[in-house]
Order: structure tokens, then C-alpha cells, then sequence
């Protein structure tokens, strides 16, 4: 749900105006959570305290629930517990690009009618600017804080969505940074950081980086994501599916993570105490809760069939490491796997001190709403100027410009006074929270369906399209999906724009009088192949689902009020990859003796219809290399001897001395067109030659904005081990000595890496 719009009518305002004088009043705090201070039985319990340490008032807390009553608190409707002053709580909400009304944890009306849309994240990703990021994370969580001191909302999200992107067809890509993983940990920690509020124990609102581990396939050729059985190699997960989950704990200190509902190799993630025990919270030390996607305890009962009753589920989750159900299952079964002896009330408590710990740091036993940090965050706060003007920045930020043959774009209104705007996707609310009437702002406008919806079955609207697009001075065609076609759920089946989509473009293109401009609405990559190699489609452009403000960051694209900076966060394969690539196949790496060509750009080598990292802009931008070393030195941790830390050439990054290992290297940016704009500078390194290293992988992004023939120094630090490193076989992260290359767009640039002690080892 976006903001209303404000009317513009004057008369309207001048209503609103007078209705506010007279109908304004402050909004009512919520009252308490726990621990009223106008309740004298309760608030001084020693856990209400707040000059106590927080770990004591958890403790304390705790310490006085019976079984009942704990058990009561395992599920994401948490009862209350009147005896002690604590009332239930809804832990599920929802914020992947704005406050949302899909967890029932958040409900718009009275005085919060919306919230600010920004872009999907495939779209805000496309920007590869991490300040964007932090800073729409930042909006959200004073919506999502105003929203809950309001009665409306909850203080715990379930976002970001960090899956990483690794089959074009997944229906819920659009809700994730992309394919390359550290894209994804970059967004993901600096989207916590600016939910969170980045201010160490007090957390601004709790987030959630889900959904842990190896999902990303929802319903593919009669399997589901209640049934899946991911197969994924060590060096896999390692590689690539941990790591922005690894990056959103470790430096984004988030709050909790979420385990997902298929099972990897063989185990339901969320019954899995390798991945929840020991990995999330031993080895990255979660300091937070970890929560089951709904119902996915139940699943891997009912569904899965992993354990033969109900207890046994309860119990395997809860000693794997689960702290808190989304469902029932937990609420209902617990009670009786402790009095089977299968599961100990101590487990329950270690499960709700790192639950309730979250809701202490939140302030939610801190009395008053209204007196704590935060607390005087209101309905003024959603939706402000302010927030507005960051999502059209943010959806202009996001827009890629996949192809501009002469160039045709931007626009002119001086000569294209008539726009004919054509397709099912050119004035939908739902799709982008926003309309083409963005484009009436420059140029008068004919709308014509095309097709009647994005299935685009029938070619009964196209003779109207054709007839309009024969009259304007420049055509303008959004076409792509929707949440029909790519969704939770749903995954496609293939990578073509929908129906006779194709046929309409093409046939729009030959009746056009002036330039005709692809714009292309959906989250996944299509294969418009056609459209690339059609000399009379003079421009196309990928807006992914940009928000609500999404109709005019287009126009100002079109017209040039701002130019285009975005890049593709994941590859576009053209329809054909896929007869090879099965859904259900994890691997990322190419396979030859199976005719598997690996997946994402750093395995896959074949035809692309676009690049990951595409995007192109109305002026050109040229590096030079001011200042990089040539050789660098891995100095070896004392303690590990040469035989132990060094194999084929590669040393164990446990044995690195890693801190503050890192290659500075400067770029100068110059800006060589007459038009300003922004430029993300993508470092990618190809390390020495090793079958189980990726032929390229991205190490650094930066993004600049350079004035029309001004240049920007652009400083860059390469952490060595954890981006110039790579993982082998067994799933050990190994930075490999020799050379490795760097590239800066087509400027290249080798550093040799070196052991420091070989042969030299001192304890
Ligand atoms: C990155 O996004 C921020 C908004 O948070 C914006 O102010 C800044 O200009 C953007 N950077 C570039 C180089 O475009
Ligand atoms: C998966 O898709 C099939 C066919 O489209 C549908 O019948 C089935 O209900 C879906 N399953 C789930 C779990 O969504
Ligand atoms: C290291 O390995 C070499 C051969 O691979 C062997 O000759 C040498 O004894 C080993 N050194 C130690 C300290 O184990």
C-alpha cells in the first residue's frame, strides 16, 4: 500500500484543511506492552527494571512463567500473560520495500491510511547504491515505529528476503537483491543497519533475513517448496547461499533469521542443527531469535513426513535451534513432547530468552510507549515529503537502460509533443504502485491497452494500439509481467514476455512513426531477444516494479530529466538456457559431462541476452587506474604450519591474517559526455585458474555521480580474504596465491598475492 496521494484540486484542500482543524486530535499511544506503570502489581517485577542489564530482566522474566505459559509464548501470536502484566503480541509483520499489510502483525486505516512504496528490491538492488539502501531502511523503520506506537503496527519484520536469485524463473526473485552473493550481503546488511537503527543493544524495529537456507524455488514442474529436497554441495552453500546470510548477522547484526520450509540434503532446514545451532548462532553468533517460515514445522511433519509424530517435530525444532514458530504447531504440540521426555523445559527457556531478549531491546518492557526511544514517532511521521521524495529517487535510481540504438532516448518534448503510451502494464496501480500519467508531465499522451491484460491472449486491442502509435511523435511500450505470472507460489515455466506480448511489439514497431521505446515491467529477466535485435526498437528499459512513484521516475528517464545509472543485479538468459538447467538442480557450477552450464555469471559462460551488471547511461564513462598495488603479502597466522594451511596453492582463510588485509586501489572516473549522471564502478576479480574457483566474481562496487566532463578519484578497499578468496570442494574458503586479475569495466589490472612465512614460521 503507497501514500495517498494529496489532492490537487484546491478546493479539496482547502476541505482536508478544515476537516483536520476540526477533527484533529493526538493519536492515542498504544498502551503498554508490559510493565504499565499505572499498574502497581506488576510494574516492579525486577524484568520491568530499566536500570537492570538486560540479560537479568530476561532472566527474571523467565523465571516466573510456568510451562503453559512459556509454551504460549513459542508461536508468532503470542499469548499474553495477564498475571504478570503481558499482553500478546503478533510477531509477524512485513517490510521487503515499505511497511506492508501482509503479516497480521500491520494494518493500515484511520490514522495510517499507507505507507511509503518504494521500489521491489530486485529494482532497489539495481541501483547499487548501499546509502540508498541504509537510507530506505531508515524510512521504513519510522513508519514501521510511528505505525506501531499508533496501535498498528508491530516492532518485528520479517525482511530482507536474501535468498540468492539463482534460477530466473523464480517467482519470489523480485523480492531478493539479485544473483551474486556479495551484492546480496551488502544489501542485506545495510538494509538491516538502517532498519535496526545501527545503535547496538536498542533496536529501532527487529528485522529478519530470510529464508535460511538453499530455497528459491517455489513451484516448478510438480514439485513445491513444501517438498523439496534442495541437494546443494558444501562448497555451494559456503560459496554462495550463506553468504549474505553470513554478511546480514555478522555485520549486520540482525536480529534474527528465518529458516526456510524445503528440506537441504535431506533435512528440513528448520529442524537442521548444523545449520541453526551451530552455524547461525554458533559460528556467526546470532544476537537474536531464529523463526520458522509459517508453518514450516507442520510441513516437515504433515508434508515431509520427517518425523512419525507431531512431538517429535516440536521437539526436533526446538533442539535444532528454533526460537519461535510462525503457526500453531508449537503452541500445540510442545507441552506434550516434554511430557513424553522427549524435549526439556529448559530448551523452551533457552528458546525464549532469545526472543524475549529481542523484545527487551526493542523497549517493549520499557512502560510508557509514548516515553521510550522512538516513542514520539506518529501518523506525521509516514509518508512525509520526505519519504515520498526517497521512493521516486530510489525508483529513478533503479531504472536500467538495457539498449538505446542512436541514441533515440532521451526524449525530447520540443519534438515528441505526442506520446502514444501502448500495453496492459502502461497505467496499472497494482503492478507499480504509480501510473504513466508521469509521462503527461512532458508530452500529450495517447493511452492504448494493446492487450486486455499481461496473459495478452487476444490481438482484438492491437489495430487501436497500431492506429495510435502511427499518430505520435514517439511510442512508448510497457510490457512484461506481473504478480500473475511471477509470485510466491508461482514460478514460470519459461523466460518469453507472456501471450502475444511479442507479436504486438513488433507489430507496433513497423506501424510507429517515431522512435519506439520498449519499457519492460517485471521482476524476473525475459528473454526479449526479438526486441534487442530489432533495429525498430530504438530503446528498451528493465523498471522492474518500481513502487509508488514509479509512473514518473520513468518519464523523467524518458525525457531525460534524469539519466539512467542502474545495472543488472542477474544475468539474462536467453529461453533456451533453461532446456538444459533444471529448476530443481542447486549446482552452481557448470557440469560438461552433463550439459550443464552452471548458473549466474560467475559459472556460466554461454550466450546472455544481457549481462549481469548491464545498464547503460545518456553520457560515457571512462576509468584510469591512478594508484593499485602489484603484489600483495598474506601474511600466515604463526600457529599453522606451511603443510597445514597451504594446498595447491591456496591458503585456508582461518590461517590468514585476515584483519585489516586489504588492497586499496584509486580509479579516476571520468565522465566524457555532456549529460551529468551517476556510475557504479563494478570491480570483478578472476582468480588464479582452478576448476572449482568462478571465472569471475564481483569484489567491489562503488557508485559515483560525475558532472558532464568532470572526473571523480574513487577509492576502493579489497578485503583479501573475504573477497579475493574462493571456496574448494570440501567447502573451505581458500585465498588462492598467484595472480589474480581485476577488472574496472574493460581497464584491467593483475596483483600477485604471496605467502608471508613459508619457510619462515615463527610460533
Ligand atoms: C545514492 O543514494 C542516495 C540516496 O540515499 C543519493 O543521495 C545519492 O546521490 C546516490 N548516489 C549516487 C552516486 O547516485
Ligand atoms: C503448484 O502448481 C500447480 C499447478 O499450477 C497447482 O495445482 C498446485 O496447487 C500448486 N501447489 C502449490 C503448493 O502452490
Ligand atoms: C611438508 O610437506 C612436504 C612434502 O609435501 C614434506 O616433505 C615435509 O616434511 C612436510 N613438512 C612438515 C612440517 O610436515
Amino acid at each position: 500500500m503507497g501514500c495517498a496521494t494529496t489532492p490537487s484540486n484546491p478546493l479539496s484542500l482547502l476541505l482536508l484543511v478544515l476537516f483536520l482543524s476540526v477533527f484533529w486530535h493526538p493519536v492515542q499511544a498504544r498502551p503498554p506492552f508490559a510493565c504499565d506503570p499505572r499498574d502497581p502489581m506488576t510494574k516492579n517485577f525486577p524484568f520491568c527494571r530499566t536500570n537492570l542489564p538486560i540479560p537479568d530482566r530476561v532472566r527474571d522474566l523467565i523465571g516466573r512463567l510456568t510451562l503453559q505459559e512459556k509454551v504460549g509464548l513459542l508461536v508468532n501470536k503470542a499469548a499474553d500473560v495477564p498475571r504478570l502484566g503481558i499482553r500478546g503480541y503478533e510477531w509477524w509483520s512485513e517490510a521487503l520495500h515499505g511497511v506492508s499489510d501482509v503479516g497480521p502483525g500491520t494494518k493500515f486505516g484511520g490514522d495510517f491510511p499507507g505507507a511509503t512504496s518504494f521500489p521491489q528490491v530486485i529494482s532497489t538492488a539495481a541501483s547499487f547504491n548501499a546509502s540508498l539502501w541504509e537510507e530506505i531502511g531508515l524510512v521504513v523503520s519510522d513508519e514501521a515505529r510511528a505505525m506501531y506506537n499508533g496501535g498498528m503496527g508491530g516492532l518485528t519484520y520479517w525482511s530482507p528476503n536474501v535468498n540468492i536469485f539463482r534460477d530466473p524463473r523464480w517467482g519470489r526473485g523480485q523480492e531478493t537483491p539479485g544473483e551474486d552473493p556479495i551484492l546480496a550481503a551488502k544489501y542485506a546488511a545495510s538494509y538491516v543497519k538502517g532498519l535496526q537503527g545501527n545503535a547496538g543493544e536498542r533496536l529501532k524495529v527487529a528485522a529478519c533475513c530470510k529464508h535460511y537456507t538453499a530455497y528459491d524455488l517455489d513451484n516448478w514442474s510438480g514439485v513445491d517448496r513444501f517438498h523439496f529436497n534442495a541437494q546443494v554441495s558444501k562448497q555451494d552453500i559456503e560459496d554462495t547461499f550463506d553468504v549474505p546470510f553470513r554478511e546480514c548477522v555478522m555485520e549486520g547484526k540482525v536480529a534474527s533469521v528465518m529458516c526456510s520450509y524445503n528440506q537441504v540434503n535431506g533435512i528440513p532446514a528448520c529442524a537442521d542443527p548444523k545449520l541453526l545451532r551451530n552455524t547461525i548462532r554458533g559460528a556467526w553468533r546470532l544476537n537474536g531469535y531464529i523463526v520458522s517460515d509459517c508453518d514450516s514445522v507442520g510441513v516437515f511433519y504433515d508434508n515431509q513426513h520427517y518425523t512419525s509424530t507431531p512431538e517429535e517435530a516440536a521437539a526436533d525444532a526446538i533442539k535444532a535451534g528454533l526460537d519461535l514458530d510462525c503457526g500453531d504447531f508449537l503452541g500445540l504440540h510442545t507441552g506434550d513432547a516434554i511430557k513424553k521426555g522427549i524435549l526439556n523445559e529448559a530448551d523452551i527457556s533457552d528458546a525464549l530468552v532469545n526472543t524475549v531478549t529481542v523484545q527487551m531491546r526493542l523497549g517493549m518492557f520499557d512502560g510508557e510507549t509514548s516515553s521510550q526511544l522512538f516513542g514520539n514517532l506518529g501518523p506525521r511521521d509516514v509518508c512525509t515529503p520526505a519519504h515520498q521524495e526517497l521512493a521516486l529517487d530510489a525508483a529513478r535510481q533503479g531504472v536500467v537502460l538495457l539498449k538505446n540504438h542512436g541514441p533515440s532516448l532521451p526524449l525530447s518534448p520540443r519534438r515528441h509533443r505526442t506520446v502514444a503510451v501502448i500495453g496492459p502494464n502502461s497505467d496499472v496501480t497494482v503492478t507499480m504502485i504509480g501510473n504513466y500519467a508521469g509521462i503527461k508531465r512532458y508530452a500529450r499522451t495517447i493511452h492504448q491497452q494493446g492487450c486486455t491484460n499481461i496473459a495478452c491472449t487476444g490481438d482484438q486491442l492491437f489495430d487501436g494500439a497500431i492506429d495510435a502509435a502511427h499518430q505520435a511523435d514517439a511510442t512508448v511500450l510497457v510490457m512484461g509481467l506481473d504478480q500473475s505470472i511471477e509470485a510466491e507460489f508461482r514460478d514460470r515455466a519459461g523466460l518469453i514476455l507472456p501471450g502475444r506480448q511479442q507479436e504486438l511489439v513488433s507489430k507496433i514497431a513497423m506501424a510507429s512513426r517515431g522512435p519506439t521505446i520498449l519499457v519492460l515491467m517485471c521482476g524476473g529477466p525475459v528473454d526479449v531477444s526479438f526486441a534487442k535485435n530489432d533495429p525498430r526498437i530504438s530503446a528498451i528499459l528493465w523498471v522492474g516494479y518500481p513502487g509508488q512513484a514509479g509512473g514518473a521516475a520513468i518519464a523523467d528517464v524518458l525525457f531525460g530529466a534524469h539519466n539512467p545509472g542502474g545495472k543488472l543485479p542477474m544475468t539474462w538468459y536467453p529461453q533456451e538456457y533453461l532446456a538444459s538447467v533444471p529448476m530443481t538442480t542447486m549446482d552452481m557450477r557448470s557440469n560438461p559431462s552433463k550439459d550443464y552450464p552452471g548458473r549466474t555469471y560467475r559459472f556460466y559462460k554461454g550466450p546472455v541476452v544481457y549481462p549481469f551488471g548491464h545498464g547503460m547511461s545518456y553520457t560515457n564513462f571512462v576509468h584510469t587506474i591512478v594508484d593499485a598495488p602489484t603484489t600483495v603479502v598474506v601474511p600466515i597466522d604463526g600457529h599453522h604450519r606451511p603443510n597445514t594451511t597451504i594446498s595447491g596453492k591456496a591458503i585456508r582463510v582461518t590461517h590468514a591474517k585476515c584483519n585489516g588485509l586489504s588492497i586499496a586501489v584509486h580509479v579516476d572516473v571520468k565522465n566524457v559526455g555532456s549529460k551529468d549522471g551517476s556510475h557504479t564502478l563494478l570491480v570483478f576479480s578472476t582468480p588464479p585458474a582452478r576448476h572449482w574457483a568462478p571465472h569471475k566474481q564481483l569484489v567491489a562496487f562503488e557508485k559515483v555521480s560525475v558532472a558532464a566532463r568532470a572526473q571523480q578519484r574513487v577509492h576502493i578497499n579489497i578485503h583479501v580474504c573475504k573477497y579475493l578468496s574462493v571456496v574448494d570442494r570440501s567447502g573451505i574458503r581458500r585465498i588462492p596465491m598467484g595472480e589474480h586479475s581485476l577488472h574496472f569495466g574493460i581497464v584491467k589490472h593483475s596483483i600477485t598475492l604471496q605467502p608471508a612465512t613459508l619457510g619462515v614460521i615463527k610460533s
